[in-house]
């Protein structure tokens, strides 16, 4: 049905246009008691088997929505009425911003693919704030992802990353350092181990000083080098982080077509994700929670990252190519192919082939 929908109506129109459009749908479904309810009760994921705990945190099932959907925390309910064990806000930054000029959203339905440049268009850290206070009605647990204002220079990246943990971590049942975006110029660098130390000990330090201590993660891109994955990971230990996700957009082309400019996700980014887990997984083993994104389509893809170390696993393009039942369907299915194997509980297949 979805299909149908997608090939004869949605894919003729902007794919931002479908976008905005369906966000302002969600937001109006985030904001509606009654049925928002109905859906939660009818979509959530619901079996015991699927419940994860990681960082403190319980997850009623391991597949979350990925950053980058929800940028404005203004559908957090919605999203999670829909399946979504959580929803990762974002990516949001100290000032308001508009992003980079239209067109800046591409799809490549031939590679279940998307190229996107939005450059963190979003209303500012004070905006999401006051949107996240407002998330009541159903169950929702929200990561809320911070990246760097465009036009604030590398060399105050740290303050401004600081502004926005000081509004959001107190709101945030987890908070992730993006330093993974290929849109903002410059921002990539900052996974340089050098530049993100002092950047990830200050925003630890706003972390660590909210009433419950908001876990911090960091996320990284699949363009790394394998040293350099290897190198994030020790700093986080180092650190004392929480996580790391794995893995944002890649400015690869590899295997498709299009030469547009930005992060590729989808398809063809879900062998390098994939990797960049394995490797994460034989570095530390399950010293720090680790988040697979990228390339997710279908519960084979979150049997095969759970397995590889992650302990949760997310998705974006999946829901433009799979739509709206897409995190439901996986969560079923999961809860199904559990069962055939005869597991009871996530932390028994979590890492079971990791080298
Ligand atoms: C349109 C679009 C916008 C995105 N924006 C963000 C963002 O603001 N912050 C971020 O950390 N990741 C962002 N991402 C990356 C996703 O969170 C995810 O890491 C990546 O798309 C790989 O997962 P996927 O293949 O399931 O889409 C975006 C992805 C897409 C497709």
């Amino acid at each position: 049905m979805y299909r149908f929908v997608f090939t004869q109506v949605l894919s003729r129109f902007d794919p931002e246009d479908v976008h905005h459009l369906t966000v302002r749908g969600l937001r109006l479904l985030s904001v509606t008691p009654v049925v928002k309810k109905l859906v939660h009760r009818r979509l959530a994921p619901r079996d015991p088997a699927l419940r994860v705990q990681a960082f403190g945190v319980h997850f009623p099932g391991p597949f979350g929505l990925a950053a980058g959907f929800d940028k404005d925390a203004g559908c957090v309910e919605a999203m999670s009425a829909l399946g979504f064990s959580h929803v990762e806000v974002g990516t949001i930054t100290a000032h308001a911003q508009p992003g980079n000029a239209r067109p800046r959203l591409f799809r490549l339905a031939g590679d279940r693919a998307i190229i996107n440049r939005m450059g963190f268009n979003n209303a500012g850290a004070g905006a999401a704030a006051r949107a996240l206070s407002r998330v009541r009605g159903v169950p929702a647990i929200v990561g809320v992802n911070i990246g760097k204002t465009k036009v604030v220079p590398e060399s105050e990246a740290v303050q401004d990353y600081v502004a926005s943990a000081g509004e959001l971590a107190p709101l945030a049942d987890y908070l992730v350092v993006n330093v993974s975006s290929p849109n903002t110029p410059g921002l990539r660098n900052l996974q340089a181990v050098e530049l993100l130390r002092p950047l990830l000990k200050a925003v630890k330090e706003v972390a660590d000083g909210t009433p419950k201590r908001t876990p911090l993660l960091v996320k990284i891109a699949p363009d790394l080098a394998d040293e350099d994955v290897d190198a994030v990971a020790d700093l986080a230990l180092e650190l004392g982080l929480d996580g790391i996700i794995a893995t944002n957009t890649t400015i690869s082309r590899e295997g498709v077509a299009s030469t547009e400019t930005g992060g590729l996700s989808g398809r063809p980014v879900k062998a390098r994700s994939l990797e960049v887990l394995r490797r994460l997984r034989s570095r530390v083993g399950d010293r720090l929670v680790l988040v697979s994104v990228g390339g997710v389509e279908d519960v084979d893809d979150v049997w095969e990252r759970l397995l590889a170390g992650a302990t949760l696993v997310q998705g974006y393009t999946g829901l433009i190519y799979h739509g709206p039942l897409w995190a439901n369907r996986i969560h079923r299915q999961l809860a199904r192919r559990m069962r055939r194997h005869g597991v009871t509980d996530l932390r028994e297949i979590i890492g079971r082939t990791a080298s």
